[in-house]
């Protein structure tokens, strides 16, 4: 595993300094930067990595953020989209997870701020990916929010896209055609259904398995999902705003090499501490396909 300081230089592999021009060299298969994410993004290669999943901060005053005007938002994720499109590959994908933005009790979804910025790189979008969860504040002047996006955008129309790692069981498994030349024939794919644009995985809230310090965590599951879709094994993934690093728990796990940047210290040590535990077989992660529970089941049907 590497770290960078928080200068952007001075690149470490157990203790010994390694030079920046050594970056890609190196076999590890996490690479861990404390730094701000423009400065670290600047010095990589064009077409680096296949897929870049993130999820921004969402100006709204978090521990980590500070709540700036929407035009000084705006400009700030625009410097970074234009940079993750330089540096992603031309099969490669942009996976950028967002919420809404709160001003005086209205909401602004921030996904249609963004999309002029995403279309003006010439991006194009796939789906836009409705994330169902089921906890979170409860509002009283409006309905409580359980749903944020996730918008997959595409550099070209050759992309990289599995399926099949993805298909989840389908509804009615033994379901035949009832007509036409394949009557009395299994109507479904065998090998499971495509999970449709809306999932429905637990936010990380404190009784989940993954939960840190950090406020606002990916669940691993998630982003498992985009990584074993839009890439193969041995590719490179970036999370610009890594948080405590779950994209890259996510891309190692499945032998894709991981790249993540943030800039707060103690969240870079997590996210260091949660590759260790996964390197040593003890990290707890929510298990990829883990019925979401159910009150109405026994044991919530876990
Ligand atoms: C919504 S959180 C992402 C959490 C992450 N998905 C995870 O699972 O832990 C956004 C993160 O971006 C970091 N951040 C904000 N501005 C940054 C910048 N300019 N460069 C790098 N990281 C930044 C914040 O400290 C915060 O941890």
């Amino acid at each position: 595993m590497v770290r960078q300081n928080s200068h952007g230089c001075g690149l470490r592999e157990n203790g010994k300094a390694v030079h920046e021009s050594q970056r890609d060299c190196l076999s590890q298969p996490g690479v861990l930067v404390c730094s701000d994410n423009i400065r670290y993004m600047e010095h990589l290669p064009d077409g680096m990595f296949k897929l870049i999943v993130t999820s921004p901060p969402y100006n709204l005053g978090k521990s980590y953020e500070h709540r700036s005007n929407l035009d000084d938002y705006l400009s700030m994720q625009e410097r970074a989209i234009r940079e993750c499109v330089r540096l992603l590959h031309d099969h490669g994908s942009i996976c950028w997870q967002v919420g809404n933005y709160v001003e005086n009790g209205a909401i602004v979804p921030i996904d249609t701020l963004l999309y002029p910025l995403f279309r003006a790189q010439d991006l194009k979008l796939r789906n836009r990916i409705v994330w169902h969860f089921g906890h979170g504040l409860h509002c009283k002047n409006r309905l409580s929010g359980r749903y944020e996006t996730i918008n997959w955008w595409t550099k070209g129309d050759d992309y990289t896209w599995n399926l099949d790692p993805i298909r989840v069981p389908a509804k009615y498994p033994n379901k035949r055609h009832f007509k036409g030349p394949n009557l009395g024939k299994l109507s479904g794919n065998p090998k499971g259904k495509n999970p449709s644009d809306v999932w429905e995985f637990p936010n990380v809230k404190s009784n989940h398995p993954e939960k840190t310090i950090h406020p606002c965590q990916f669940p691993v599951e998630l982003v498992e999902r985009l990584v074993l879709s839009l890439t193969d094994e041995g590719d490179c993934v970036l999370d610009p705003y890594m948080g405590v690093g779950s994209a890259v728990i996510a891309a190692i796990r499945h032998n894709r090499r991981g790249y993540g940047c943030e800039i707060v210290p103690e969240y870079v040590e997590i996210a260091q501490a949660r590759l260790e535990a996964l390197e040593a077989g003890t990290l707890r992660t929510r298990p990829m396909g883990k019925p979401i529970y159910d009150p109405g089941l026994p044991k919530g049907g876990h």
